[in-house]
């Protein structure tokens, strides 16, 4: 089962992209998580630019979302609301039919940022029928390295609240893959 785990921050130290990375650290072999911290690079998304004038950041990224079986989601709140460049990922999204029947969770690194999680809600629920909305795994990892966080993540509770995530959201990848039409 291959995974795709969004980061909405293009901070080099940010808590949501470890937090990402962590739980492609404990994952099970049969998960794979490929990490995107990468919706800096990606060009503002324009109607104008959909289809053979896509540029190749965004190609890379759309193809990364194509090819996995489930996307997990973390970001951080900005201006109390989803912080443009992941914005502007999920509107490259739209763009094509990738997203339509994924399987969406999402993750979050702070016990703040309640407002852009109810903006991610309703943005994923718009461009997702599979965004599963009972999943969700918080930890409050506000202001912690890389490095803290691996470790946090690690902690046995911690761990096993991250590796429950993880099996649910795979098991529910999976029933979803069984019912798309053949
Ligand atoms: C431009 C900007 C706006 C922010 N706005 C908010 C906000 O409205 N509410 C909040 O709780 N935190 C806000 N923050 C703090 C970040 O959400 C917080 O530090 C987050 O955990 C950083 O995530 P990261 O480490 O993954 O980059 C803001 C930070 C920045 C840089």
């Amino acid at each position: 089962m291959r995974l795709l785990a969004l980061s909405g921050s293009t901070r080099h130290t940010s808590t949501n992209t470890a937090l990402l990375r962590a739980l492609q650290a404990i994952a099970p072999e049969r998960i794979r998580i490929s990490v995107y911290d990468r919706v800096g690079s990606l060009p503002i998304f324009s109607p104008h630019l959909e289809g053979s004038l896509t540029p190749l950041a965004a190609q890379e990224f759309l193809r990364s979302v194509r090819d996995c079986q489930g996307v997990i989601i973390a970001s951080p709140e900005y201006v109390r609301s989803i912080p443009g460049g992941l914005k502007n990922a999920i509107d490259w999204l739209i763009s094509t039919s990738f997203v339509i029947d994924k399987p969406i969770a999402l993750v979050h690194a702070s016990h703040r940022g309640d407002d852009m999680l109810q903006a991610l809600r309703t943005v994923l629920a718009t461009v997702s029928t599979q965004f599963n909305t009972d999943l969700f795994l918080r930890l409050p990892l506000l202001n912690e390295t890389p490095e803290r966080i691996a470790h946090i993540v690690g902690v046995p509770a911690n761990r096993l609240s991250a590796e429950n995530f993880l099996e649910t959201f795979a098991t529910f990848c999976r029933e979803c893959a069984a019912c798309e039409p053949a």
